[in-house]
């Protein structure tokens, strides 16, 4: 009987040891923190401020390393920041294990190569800029696995493929910058359930297709940056009226056409539209004048007709208004000189 049992103990202890050895995400401790970031090390080809060379090393608790943050709860990794250090390099799998992160600022290195598919496990991440780098690869689909990400900053890499369905769960995003990759494809339409979306800056890509209507149900949107891509088809009407706080619409060099929607004038905060190098005719209204806000106003190189509406004169805040190369006609309205603050005027 008592044999019985001290072997169902061993079977017992057995199976946990088991468990223990094959969850390895339940059994980091701070050491696997250290493990991690003395492998990132062990990636970096160089290192001109020898930055990692005086922070990191087995002497050194990682929780005293310039550029680590710990939690003061669990003394775990909570943020690193190596940003603008010059760094050449990769990020090894191993840096997965740094389950704890809440905040990685890569950004201004040369880490190049594709990011490994083992960071979905940093699952607490709020914050990710791994922008002006050198990645490259399809833009990885796991980041929809990170339900807490509110800032994603991959500007200026080599990012390629199209934007993943997936990223579309991650609900609680706050700003999606993917400017100056080469993306491509169209940008689809469940990007309207992050709907706490503030910024969505898609600049410089090859994005084809028309913008999702779905965009415009996200009252939170501040900017929307889509300048440098393929993008076609025309924006109706009353698009614009559920965005109370737009401040920035850049549709910059793309293939839109169509008229001007009148509901952009219900934008109030607006500071800056920029809509040039497109293919929008048709008048520009004089409701534009309602935009007291605008400081850049760019409708350059498009097919709009009729003549600059007196209103415009009401932009009081206006810095650079350009109109050049369209179908105007008529001589720029006076009420232009109330405008203290033009300081750039290309008319025609
Ligand atoms: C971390 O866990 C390992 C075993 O997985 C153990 O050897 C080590 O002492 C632990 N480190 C700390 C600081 O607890
Ligand atoms: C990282 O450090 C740089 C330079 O000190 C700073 O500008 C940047 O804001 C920091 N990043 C984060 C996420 O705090
Ligand atoms: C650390 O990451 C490596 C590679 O992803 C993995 O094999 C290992 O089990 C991890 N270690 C811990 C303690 O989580
Ligand atoms: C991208 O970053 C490089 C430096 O790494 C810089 O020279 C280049 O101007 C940047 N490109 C853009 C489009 O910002
Ligand atoms: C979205 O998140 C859910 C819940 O975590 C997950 O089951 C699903 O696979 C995710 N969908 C995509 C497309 O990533
Ligand atoms: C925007 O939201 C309204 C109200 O929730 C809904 O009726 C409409 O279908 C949505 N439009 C798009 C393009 O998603
Ligand atoms: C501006 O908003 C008001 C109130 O929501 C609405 O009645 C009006 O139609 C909008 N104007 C345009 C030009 O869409
Ligand atoms: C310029 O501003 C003044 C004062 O606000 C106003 O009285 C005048 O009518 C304006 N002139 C034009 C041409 O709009």
């Amino acid at each position: 009987m008592e044999k019985a049992f001290s072997s169902f103990l061993l079977i017992v202890l057995l199976l946990l040891l088991y468990v223990m050895a094959s969850s390895p995400m339940t059994k980091t401790n701070i050491t696997t923190d250290q493990l991690a970031l003395l492998y990132l090390k062990s990636q970096i080809i160089s290192d001109p401020s020898h930055f990692l060379d005086e922070s990191v090393s087995p002497a050194i608790s990682v929780c005293h390393s310039v550029g680590v943050t710990c939690g003061s709860r669990h003394q775990r990794v909570k943020s690193l920041n190596l940003s603008n250090i010059a760094l050449i390099g990769r990020i090894p799998r191993k840096f997965g294990n740094l389950s704890f992160l809440v905040s990685l600022d890569l950004g201004i290195n040369n880490f190049h190569g594709n990011l490994p598919q083992e960071m979905t496990r940093l699952r607490w991440l709020k914050f990710l800029d791994l922008s002006v780098n050198n990645f490259r690869g399809k833009v990885p689909s796991w980041f929809g696995f990170l339900h807490h990400l509110q800032v994603l900053n991959l500007v200026n890499n080599s990012f390629t493929g199209s934007i993943p369905y997936s990223f579309f769960n991650m609900s609680t995003l706050e700003t999606l910058n993917l400017n100056f990759n080469s993306i491509d494809g169209k940008i689809p339409k469940v990007i309207g359930s992050l709907i706490n979306l503030r910024e969505l800056r898609l600049r410089a890509n090859q994005l084809t297709g028309s913008i999702p209507f779905t965009i415009f149900n996200i009252s939170m949107i501040e900017v929307l940056a889509f300048t440098g891509n393929s993008l076609s088809g025309s924006l109706p009407n009353g698009l614009f009226n559920g965005l109370p706080i737009l401040k920035g619409l850049y549709l910059s060099s793309n293939k839109l056409h169509g008229h001007m929607p009148t509901s952009l004038s219900n934008c109030s905060q607006l500071q800056v539209l920029s809509l040039s190098e497109n293919e929008f005719d048709g008048p520009i209204h004089s409701e534009i004048g309602r935009l007291s806000n605008l400081q850049i106003l760019y409708l350059g190189t498009n097919h709009f007709t009729g003549i600059i509406p007196q209103e415009i004169g009401n932009l009081v805040n206006l810095v650079e208004l350009a109109m050049e190369d369209n179908k105007i006609t008529g001589s720029v309205p006076i009420s232009i000189f109330n405008i203290s603050s033009l300081q750039v005027l290309s008319a025609w």
